[in-house]
């Protein structure tokens, strides 16, 4: 064996004693959260550090714990979404630049709203956040058949009165302003000029769009809009009628894996 061959082999070596060397301490720092399964989303060997982020963390805890009771009909408890709530917490964090109030349709006990209240300290953001829901379900009258059986499953399965816990949950914040009633007429109940930020979550598409052609003229340019349930299996009807509506406004909305859709006024 000559000097030139030998320099080849050790050299070899070294690159692959370095490759496993990267690799090994990627495994090894294990404060690094690379796996999330949960809601529908499987994702491997990313850097999902924002699970981690203390204080997203410990608002996505507190939001959790307020809204157990609100899930009790459900079997396993407050489902954890926490990645569609870390888009929520981006998303009004960007709304903290721009001018208006933040909104959100179709509260329940508040699993979103209330992350993103801890999560940006809400009561000293100089700005309302709108809290539109019946507090009781999705109403069922005007419905037509099909709508009706998918909103009474709901109404049965996960609904419930929860008024008094949803009083009690944003108590904190004085600046969260619930409004109990039907949207869309609800939203006359409620002096709001400008939107920062809007989250519609009423799992119904008729109502959200009643809701988005009254909201949609006062927001911000460059507020987000997160549609919670635009890409999920059986809700068709909203992700067409979001699509037809981005489109009069020449928009386009984007699909995350969480389901949500995001739309840029
Ligand atoms: C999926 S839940 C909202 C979950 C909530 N975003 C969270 O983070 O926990 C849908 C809510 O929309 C409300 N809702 C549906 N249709 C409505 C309407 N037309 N007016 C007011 N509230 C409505 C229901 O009462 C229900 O609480």
């Amino acid at each position: 064996m000559n000097i030139s061959n030998t320099k080849n082999m050790l050299s070899q070596l070294e690159r692959k004693i370095n490759a496993f060397g990267d690799k090994f301490r990627v495994l090894r720092d294990r404060s690094i959260h690379v796996d999330y399964r949960a809601d529908g989303v499987g994702v491997r060997n990313k850097n999902l550090s924002f699970l981690d982020d203390q204080t997203f963390a410990d608002a996505w805890t507190m939001s959790a714990e307020l809204n157990k009771e609100g899930w009790r009909k459900r079997k396993r408890g407050v489902p954890d979404i926490r990645w569609r709530a870390h888009i929520c917490c981006w998303a009004a964090q960007h709304g903290l630049g721009l001018d208006g109030d933040f909104v959100e349709c179709g509260v329940h006990t508040g699993i979103l709203s209330l992350t993103v209240c801890h999560y940006l300290s809400m009561g000293s953001v100089p700005k309302s956040f709108w809290l539109f829901d019946t507090f009781e379900g999705i109403p069922l009258d005007g419905l037509n058949e099909a709508q009706r059986r998918q909103a009474s499953a709901l109404n049965r399965n996960v609904y419930s009165n929860v008024w008094d816990l949803a009083q009690r949950n944003f108590a904190p914040f004085p600046n969260a302003r619930l409004v109990r009633g039907v949207l869309p007429g609800s939203l006359d109940e409620a002096r709001i000029e400008r939107i920062a930020y809007l989250s519609i979550d009423l799992n119904h598409a008729p109502a959200e769009m009643a809701t988005i052609e009254r909201l949609w003229p006062k927001l911000s340019l460059g507020a987000i809009v997160v549609i919670d349930d635009y890409a999920f299996r059986d809700h068709e009807a909203q992700y067409e009628a979001w699509n037809d509506f981005a489109a009069r406004q020449g928009k386009m909305i984007v699909t995350l894996p969480t389901g949500q859709g995001l739309l840029i006024r």
